[in-house]
């Protein structure tokens, strides 16, 4: 496949990438390096990259003109570019949220109008469904976001539904439901948690750390987005994408605890607006469409990551 990645830079976007050349596909990684966190992470990870068949084009995805766009000519589009983060979302930030991840899309989505082949497999998020109405959440569920990025990510959503309803895009919108492993995010709490274990520093934990995640690793959902963007059948517009493991906050600090052998010293803090209680999806719809179940555990994920942490992995 010839596949443009938005976003390449990223945690998910730059591990999508790594899998897709080792496939032997040809891609074309399209990032604006934004300061969410140090633009210098995101730089290594696309400098690592040393193929013939990844361009890098460094570049907001809100300023690309349709022709440029079309000239790369793809069979299939990663959107993955995004302002991501639940609880920084308020405030005079909000403006980055919609810029990216609303005005960003708009235009991808202006642009593939010439474009009606290419299947778009647009990265959505469990945020949309807020604190949901029932567990595990279907993709019937009604979304009602509880923080303002989710409410970004879900016009996103509608976007690509409402380009795909009148110009007939070929499109798919996958709800990841809460990414971690190698190359995470500094701002997310896998990552903390284990620097903190590393640096022999306290966790610090939002709330009671009795709050649920359907913590999902990011090799498997990798797998789910080529699979979306190579199968030939059309997708339903829209589908869960989560690991299986809804556990709690402090469940998760005993699995590191004995990964890491260390006594893990948490330090629990006000809860953060904008966090929900609780999530955990129904992958069923990918199983059907897709052939796809999460195939890394917890317990796996997690040592791969903290491998990653301490630079062995
Ligand atoms: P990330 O911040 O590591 O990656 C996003 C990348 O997009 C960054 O490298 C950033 O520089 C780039 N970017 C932002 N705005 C851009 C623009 N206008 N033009 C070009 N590039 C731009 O985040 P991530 O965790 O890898 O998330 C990737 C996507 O998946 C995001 O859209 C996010 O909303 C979504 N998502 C992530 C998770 C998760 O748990 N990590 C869960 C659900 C959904
Ligand atoms: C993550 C991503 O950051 C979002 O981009 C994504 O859209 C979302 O998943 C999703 O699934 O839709 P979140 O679930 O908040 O959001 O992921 P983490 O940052 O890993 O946090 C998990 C839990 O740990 C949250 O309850 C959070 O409050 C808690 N946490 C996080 C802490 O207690 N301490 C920290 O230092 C960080």
């Amino acid at each position: 496949m010839r596949v443009l990645v938005t976003g390449a830079a990223g945690f998910i976007g730059s591990n999508l990438v790594r899998t897709l050349l080792a496939r032997g596909d040809d891609v074309i990684g399209v990032d604006s390096l934004t300061s969410y966190y140090d633009p210098a992470v995101k730089r290594a990870n696309v400098d690592a990259f040393d193929s013939p068949r990844f361009r890098f084009v460094e570049a907001d995805l809100a300023d690309i003109d349709t022709e440029t766009l079309l000239s790369y000519d793809v069979d299939a589009i990663a959107h993955l570019a995004g302002q991501p983060g639940v609880r920084g979302s308020w405030g005079d930030q909000f403006g980055a949220y919609t810029h990216a991840n609303i005005t960003a899309t708009q235009r991808l989505l202006e642009a593939l109008k010439g474009a009606p082949g290419v299947r778009l497999v647009y990265a959505s998020s469990s945020s949309v469904y807020g604190q949901a109405e029932s567990y595990p959440t279907t993709e019937e569920t009604l979304p009602a976001p509880h923080s303002p990025y989710g409410v970004t990510k879900l016009a996103g959503e509608h976007l690509v539904h409402l380009y795909r309803a009148n110009y007939g895009l070929d499109t798919v919108a996958l709800r990841f439901f809460t990414v971690y492993g190698p190359g995470q995010r500094p701002d997310m709490a896998f990552t903390r948690f284990l620097r903190a274990v590393s640096a022999g520093e306290p966790i610090r934990v939002f709330g009671d750390g009795e709050q649920i995640r359907d913590f999902t690793f990011v090799g498997d959902i990798v797998a789910a987005m080529i699979a979306a963007m190579g199968v030939a059948a059309p997708l339903p517009r829209v589908m869960n994408l989560s690991g299986g493991s809804s556990v709690s906050v402090n469940e998760v600090l005993a699995v590191i605890g004995e990964i890491t052998g260390a006594t893990v010293d948490v330090r629990y803090e006000p809860t953060v607006q904008g966090d929900v209680f609780r999530t955990g999806g129904s992958s069923e719809l990918a199983r059907d469409a897709l052939g796809w179940t999460p195939q890394v555990s917890l317990r796996e994920g997690l040592q791969r990551q903290w491998d990653w942490v301490r630079g062995l992995g």
